[in-house]
């Protein structure tokens, strides 16, 4: 089933009709020792350019890094690289998949910006040596394409949610839709200051998303609506300046969270979800948080 949706009419599936998949087992980070904000490429990074504490910074990312061991996920550390401050946002550069008969497969990302294309060779060594088959976009073709800020799992089903517009091109979608064999669904984003999906859209759990809804078109909110159950809307103030859809809930129970969310963490609480916060103030400084400080593998 391997197709681009972007409007309501065109959906013809519910999510009980999609395959399942697994969850995740692994968390890749990236430490945190050459993070800082040397450069402006998104709103949030305006005004904080060598403002980043290290020891503070270094600090919130091995809260982070405890808080996923103690969840019982494997843990794999990769080391920063001098001359890449944002690496540690290692969301970013790669999409990996887990076939329908268990082989690993990753679609590497066409940074947006200069400043962040050598990351990627980096990050496609960790799957050459977790024995990943590699696939590289035509970048002839495709300009954009930044990995799992924009392209997010359902949760463990076999569906795509793509964001397009900043980061990442709305093209990109059909390639990786064939690659995958997957569907996806293709969201419009509209707020520079919500330039990657994963900062204005958080999916919890099969039925549950949190999102914030000015960053999407009035087609996007159609089909958000039509394919969660629950959808719990984050604040300006909670979604823009903490981050609060950039959470991540890597077990479809447990949501971490940066700390002071405090009106979406009620409703995660009244949908049952367990809330964990943490501080990630540092990372904020660069247009960041917990989602996009880590990358979930098979
Ligand atoms: N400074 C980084 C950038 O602008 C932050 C990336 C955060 N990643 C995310 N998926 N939201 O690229």
């Amino acid at each position: 089933m391997n197709k681009v949706i972007t409007s309501l009419n065109q959906l013809d599936f519910s999510i009980s009709d999609l395959e399942p998949m697994p969850a995740p087992e692994k968390v890749l980070l990236v430490k945190p020792t050459y993070f800082s904000v040397e450069y402006v490429i998104n709103p949030h990074m305006e005004g904080n350019i060598g403002d980043v504490d290290k020891l503070a910074a270094q600090n919130e990312w091995e809260h982070l890094k405890g808080a996923y061991e103690e969840l019982g996920l494997y843990v794999h550390v990769e080391p920063g690289q001098r001359g890449f401050p944002d690496m540690v946002f290692c969301a970013n550069q790669s999409l990996p998949n887990i076939t329908k008969d268990g082989k690993k497969e990753v679609i590497m990302s066409v940074m947006h910006s200069d400043q962040r294309k050598g990351e990627v060779p980096f990050i496609q060594k960790v799957y050459e040596d977790s024995s990943y088959d590699i696939v590289h976009l035509d970048h002839s073709r495709f300009t954009d394409f930044e990995g799992m800020g924009d392209a997010l799992w359902h949760f463990k089903k076999r569906l795509i949610w793509g964001g397009y517009g900043y980061r990442s091109s709305k093209e990109v979608y059909d390639v990786i839709s064939d690659i995958f064999d997957t569907p996806v669904i293709a969201l419009e984003l509209i707020d520079d200051r919500f330039y990657h999906l994963d900062t204005c859209l958080c999916i919890l759990d099969s039925d549950t998303a949190m999102i914030y809804p000015k960053a999407f078109t009035d087609e996007g909110l159609e089909l958000i609506r039509a394919l969660f159950k629950n959808v719990i809307e984050a604040s300006k103030y909670e979604a823009e300046k903490l981050f609060a859809c950039n959470a991540t809930c890597p077990d479809g129970k447990n949501v971490f969270i940066q700390q002071g969310c405090v009106d979406v963490n009620h409703k995660l609480k009244e949908l049952g979800f367990k809330v964990h916060e943490f501080s990630t103030y540092e990372f904020l400084k660069s247009g960041g948080s917990v989602f996009c400080m880590k990358m979930l593998l098979w």
